[in-house]
């Protein structure tokens, strides 16, 4: 069950244990940490294509050291561009949703952790490049914020609300490398501790923007139902693409021919597995909308199933 806003107390601790206010600076340490993965291979689908497997170390490690760069980037820019642009709408009261004055000073705390969350994001792209030799590749954020964004293109009047559901969306996703990246005794460890405590942190969060959709949801009219039933599954969908142009480039920049490179997103990215991996990562998203009602909206079913969530229509 979803706690209400009212009932939420997960940041009545928040000066104690968020990562901000709990844990040091993390560093690399200056052993031969740095000559493990920079990131846990078995879940990217590209590190493992046999064309890649085939290739010599320095340039295996080249591509996963770029993939690493470019989720810490994406990281930086998501956590700013999106989770920031809504939740310090939240925090100033100009969401259009009536909020207590504790819900707004929580989304406070999210907006310092978001920022936080960012830097040391950006802190260890600095780290591990200083330490591993290999530079990051230019990262751009803007094509996939267009996709993003592009949802509410059709509904101009609704690009604020959207860019409140990005956030719910967001924020409530499973994202099993959070949990399993910090078990991974493999990966370097500065990128363990952070995405441990960043793991913390977003277990708050996850229990915030769940009682903040159930809170939104309540306070929508019916033909804002509608709407925002048949918008969900494309946020969904566009929040979890994979960074195929990033690997792309890296594998590009790493020497392999473009018809390697074709062969390996081509053959990692197929359309069928990536939606698969999308409806797990989606899973308790969609079954809070689903206690919310929101598949019980005329037409919603039949959006989500026609996204390619066939489980709603089973719900
Ligand atoms: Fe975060
Ligand atoms: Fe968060």
């Amino acid at each position: 069950m979803t706690y209400t806003m009212a009932e939420l107390k997960v940041f009545e601790s928040w000066y104690e244990k968020a990562g901000v206010r709990s844990t040091p600076r993390r560093l690399t340490p200056q052993d031969q940490d740095i000559l493990k993965s920079f990131f846990p291979k078995h879940i990217v689908p590209h590190l493992n294509h046999p064309l890649l497997e085939a290739q010599e170390a320095p340039l295996k490690r080249y591509v996963e050291a770029q993939h690493l760069y470019q989720w810490l980037n994406f990281t930086a820019e998501f956590e700013v561009s999106v989770v920031l642009r809504a939740t310090q709408k939240i925090a100033d009261n100009k969401s259009g949703l009536e909020l207590s004055r504790r819900i707004r000073m929580d989304a406070f705390k999210i907006c310092v952790d978001e920022n936080y969350h960012a830097l040391y994001s950006m802190d260890a792209v600095d780290q591990v490049e200083q330490r591993s030799g290999i530079k990051s590749l230019d990262y751009e954020f803007a094509p996939f914020l267009a996709r993003l964004d592009g949802v509410a293109d059709g509904h101009p009047q609704h690009r604020e609300l959207v860019q409140l559901l990005q956030v719910v969306v967001f924020e409530t996703l499973i994202t099993a490398l959070l949990n399993d990246v910090p078990k991974d005794k493999g990966v370097i460890t500065l990128v363990r501790d952070i995405v441990r405590d960043h793991a913390i942190d977003e277990g708050r969060h996850h229990a915030y923007f769940a009682a903040f959709f159930k809170h939104l949801w309540g306070q929508l009219s019916s033909s804002e139902r509608v709407l925002v039933a048949r918008l969900l599954p494309d946020i969904i969908v566009q929040s979890l693409q994979p960074a195929t142009r990033a690997a792309r480039t890296a594998l590009s920049q790493a020497g392999l021919s473009d018809q390697a490179v074709n062969t390996i997103i081509e053959d990692s990215y197929h359309r069928d597995a990536v939606m698969a991996g999308i409806v797990y990562a989606s899973e308790r998203t969609v079954a809070l909308f689903q206690e919310c009602g929101v598949l019980d909206v005329p037409g919603a079913r039949e959006a989500f199933a026609k996204a390619g969530f066939p489980q709603a229509l089973d719900a």
